[in-house]
C-alpha cells in the first residue's frame, strides 16, 4: 500500500494552531457544566447570525436536523411536496421525508451543478409547499429567480447551505436570502465542529421561535411542552469550539478560493477535463473542488495508488438510491444530474493545502487524462 502523500482533507493542520484555545474553552464548558445548549451555544449563535447577515441563528445537533426543523417550522408535513435537487447529499431528501412530505427532484444547471430555476415551475403542484436549493460544493444556487417563483407561488424557500458557509450571492450571504438557511458543522465542512453540529439561520422571528422550541422537546419553560418537539440541541462543547473556529472561517474560505484558482489555472483548457465554472452572481467558498473527467473511476483509483486522495460527491444521485425506489424514478429522469454523477471527481481541498501540493495533484491528474487519450488513440 502506498503512503498517502496528499490527503483529501487535513483536520489536524486546522486544529493544531488552535489547540490551546480550544482546550481552554473546553475546560470552561466542563467547569460550568454547560453541556447541552447553554451560554456557549448562545454566544456562537449570536456570532454566526452576524456572520450570515441574519437576525437569528439556532444551534442544533447537525445539518440534517437543521433542515428537518426548518421544514417543520414552515409547516411542511404529510401530503406536501418539496422541490429540491437529486445532486446532493442524501440528507437534503431525508429531512423532507422525515416530515412526511415527498421530495420532488428537478435537474441541475450543467455549469454550476445547482438547481436549474427554469425547471421549477413545471414541478409545482397544488401540494408543493417549499423549495430547497442546495448550494453544492460551496457555490450558491441562482437565488433571484428561485425567490421570484417562490414568492409568486407562495412557497417557502429553505437554503441547504451545508456546504456553503460564507458563500455569497451578489453580496448576500448563503442562508440569508430564503426563509431559512441550514448549515452543517460536520468536521470536514468549511466551518467544522469537533463532532456533530448544525444551525439554522433566519430573519423571520416566528420561524426562529418555532425552531428554538422544536429543538428543545417543544418546551419554552422546562417540563412544559407546547408542541411535540425533539432533542436537537447543540452541545456546549461544540458551541465553544465553533465560536473559536468561526473567527478563521473567512480566511480559510479565501485560502480555498486561492487553491481553486490555482487548480483552474493549471487544469483549464486540458482536453478531457472540465473545471468548475464560477457563476457571475456569486462568490463561492469551494467546500469541494470538483472536476469532470471521463473514466472517472479509473482516475480515482490510480490517483489513490499514487498517494493522492480524491473523492466523489456523490456517486449515485438521490433519485436512484434504493431508499427512494418507491418514487419510481429511473435512469434518464434527470439527465444532467446523472451524467454528472458518472464524471465528477473531487480533488484535495482544504485551506492548509500548499501551492506545491496543488501543482502535484494537477500534474498527476493531467498526466493520467492525457495518458488515457494516448492509450485510446493507439
Ligand atoms: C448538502 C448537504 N446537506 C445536508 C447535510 C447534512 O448535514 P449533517 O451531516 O451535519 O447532518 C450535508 C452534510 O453532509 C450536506 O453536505
Amino acid at each position: 500500500m502506498n503512503q498517502i502523500k496528499i490527503p483529501f482533507l487535513n483536520l489536524r493542520a486546522q486544529h493544531d494552531p488552535l489547540r490551546a484555545e480550544l482546550m481552554a474553552a473546553f475546560q470552561e464548558v466542563i467547569d460550568t457544566n454547560a453541556f447541552a445548549g447553554g451560554p456557549f451555544v448562545s454566544r456562537f449563535e449570536e456570532d454566526f447570525a452576524k456572520f450570515c447577515q441574519t437576525n437569528h441563528a439556532i444551534g442544533v445537533g447537525n445539518g440534517t436536523d437543521a433542515l428537518w426543523f426548518a421544514l417543520l417550522a414552515c409547516g411542511v408535513g404529510p401530503g406536501d411536496e418539496v422541490i429540491t435537487v437529486s445532486h446532493t447529499f442524501m440528507a437534503t431528501a431525508e429531512a423532507i421525508s422525515f416530515t412526511g412530505a415527498k421530495p420532488v427532484f428537478v435537474d441541475i444547471d450543467p455549469e454550476t451543478y445547482t438547481m436549474d430555476p427554469a425547471l421549477i415551475e413545471k414541478a409545482i403542484t397544488p401540494q408543493t409547499k417549499a423549495i430547497i436549493p442546495v448550494h453544492l460544493y460551496g457555490q450558491m444556487a441562482d437565488m433571484d429567480p428561485i425567490m421570484k417563483i417562490a414568492r409568486r407561488r407562495r412557497l417557502f424557500v429553505i437554503e441547504d447551505a451545508c456546504q456553503a458557509h460564507g458563500a455569497e450571492y451578489e453580496g448576500r450571504k448563503a442562508g440569508s436570502i430564503g426563509d431559512a438557511g441550514c448549515f452543517s458543522f460536520y468536521p470536514g465542512k468549511n466551518l467544522g465542529a469537533l463532532g456533530e453540529a448544525g444551525a439554522v439561520v433566519t430573519n423571520d422571528p416566528i420561524l426562529a421561535g418555532k425552531m428554538r422550541v422544536l429543538r428543545d422537546h417543544g418546551q419554552q419553560t422546562k417540563y412544559f411542552h407546547s408542541v411535540v418537539g425533539w432533542n436537537g440541541r447543540m452541545d456546549g462543547i461544540q458551541g465553544a469550539a465553533l465560536r473559536i473556529k468561526l473567527r478563521g472561517l473567512a480566511e480559510g474560505n479565501a485560502a480555498r478560493r486561492a487553491h481553486a484558482q490555482h487548480y483552474s489555472q493549471l487544469l483549464t483548457g486540458t482536453e478531457g477535463i472540465v473545471t468548475p465554472k464560477i457563476a457571475s452572481y456569486g462568490l463561492p467558498v469551494f467546500h469541494l473542488y470538483v472536476v469532470r473527467v471521463q473514466e472517472r473511476d479509473r482516475l480515482l483509483d490510480t490517483l489513490g495508488q499514487r498517494g493522492i486522495a480524491c473523492g466523489i460527491h456523490y456517486p449515485k444521485p438521490v433519485h436512484l438510491q434504493e431508499a427512494y425506489a418507491h418514487l419510481g424514478m429511473s435512469r434518464g429522469a434527470l439527465p444532467v444530474t446523472e451524467s454528472c454523477a458518472d464524471e465528477i471527481l473531487s480533488l484535495p481541498m482544504f485551506p492548509e493545502l500548499t501551492p506545491a501540493q496543488v501543482e502535484t495533484v494537477a500534474r498527476e491528474v493531467k498526466s493520467l487524462v492525457v495518458g488515457s487519450k494516448t492509450a485510446v488513440a493507439l
